[in-house]
């Protein structure tokens, strides 16, 4: 039988679509349990300024379908000090907070690893990003929803390419990862697509280009991962178009519009299912925690296991590559 009696809960890092729908399974999932949910207002900042509200199950109504959080973000550096930290701590104590929720990355997973030691108690993380670069589940929630943006994107300017026989270099988030470039880039039909964790390779960049592009003069995309080695797509646009001034080239960078819109479905599944996991997982005594989904199923990967591992890329993604772009 747990003692658990009210639970804190916050959004931190950079927000993602789905967000929304994991914060509503998550204060649903406490007071179906009989819990007290707390919302904590941009991140851990807010846990350090005390902005923090009681919620009640309407106070998540008709969010499902929406992007970014209701909590807000934030990357809060006063809470890297012992002395926000304390701040933090006293703000929960006072209001019998026993427990957090987290929804975000491994910025806030480090947060929650600390804390939790420090004042042993109990944190159990969601993995919210678009990178889904976080080891312990197969997809993170606002990855999907990313994806289908970016997939979007890039058939649109594939239009504008073949129209005028150009050659695209596009840059898509994932900071120093390359899940998204690397998916979406299959999923639209990319010639090439340069992937942080495979060194870029001009010999064969070159090669696609003389007999990819060049003979058939239609259109070509290049995918960049804005974490690629190469510095991006507008440095690695600058030096093609160098070696071949015959070439049309142009640079688009997708930005922040990958970050937002309506969540996909995929994506309120995932973040309904983890959402509720999660209460459940605090109910049976589970701490220091991401709860994840691997093959369908949720997991459970310890904090300190989900910050050291690295996910890999799957390699049979990245040979279709390879055989696609012939
Ligand atoms: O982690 C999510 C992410 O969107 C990365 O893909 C990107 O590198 C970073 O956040 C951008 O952060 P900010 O919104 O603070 O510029």
């Amino acid at each position: 039988m747990s003692t658990l009696k009210s639970v804190g809960l916050l959004t931190s890092g950079g927000d993602a679509p789905g967000m929304n729908a994991a914060i509503r399974a998550v204060v649903r999932g406490c007071i179906y349990h009989n819990l007290r949910i707390f919302g904590i207002r941009r991140g851990y900042q807010g846990m350090i300024d005390d902005d923090i509200e009681e919620m009640q199950s309407n106070s998540v109504s008709n969010i499902i379908q929406t992007g970014g959080t209701i909590l807000k973000s934030a990357r809060s550096m006063e809470f890297k000090t012992a002395e926000g930290r304390k701040k933090a701590f006293e703000n929960l104590r006072k209001r019998g907070i026993d427990a957090l929720v987290v929804i975000g990355g491994d910025g806030t997973f480090t947060g929650a690893r600390i804390f939790g030691e420090e004042y042993d108690m109990p944190i159990v993380g969601i993995p919210g990003t678009i990178d889904n670069d976080l080891y312990g589940t197969d997809y993170t929630i606002g990855y999907d929803t990313a994806l289908n943006t970016v997939v979007e994107a890039v058939d649109k300017i594939r239009d504008t390419a073949t129209a005028h026989s150009r050659l695209f270099f596009i840059e898509v988030m994932g900071r120093d990862a390359g899940f998204l470039a690397l998916r979406s880039g299959i999923a639209s039909g990319a010639e090439a697509i340069l992937v942080p964790e495979v060194k870029t390779d001009y010999t064969q960049l070159n090669h696609f280009l003389e007999n990819g592009f060049k003979k058939s003069k239609t259109s070509s995309i290049v995918l960049v991962a804005e974490g690629d080695e190469i510095g991006g797509a507008i440095k690695i646009a600058e030096k093609v178009g160098k070696a071949h001034p015959e070439y049309d080239v142009r640079v688009t960078i997708l930005g922040h519009i990958q970050r937002g819109g309506s969540p996909s479905a995929f994506d309120r599944v995932s973040a309904s299912r983890l959402g509720v996991s999660a209460v459940e997982a605090l109910l049976a005594g589970k701490r220091s925690i991401m709860v994840g989904l691997s093959n369908k199923e949720v997991i459970h990967t310890p904090f300190s296991q989900a910050l050291k591992n690295k996910k890999a890329l799957n390699p049979q993604l990245l040979e279709l590559t390879n055989i696609l772009s012939i």
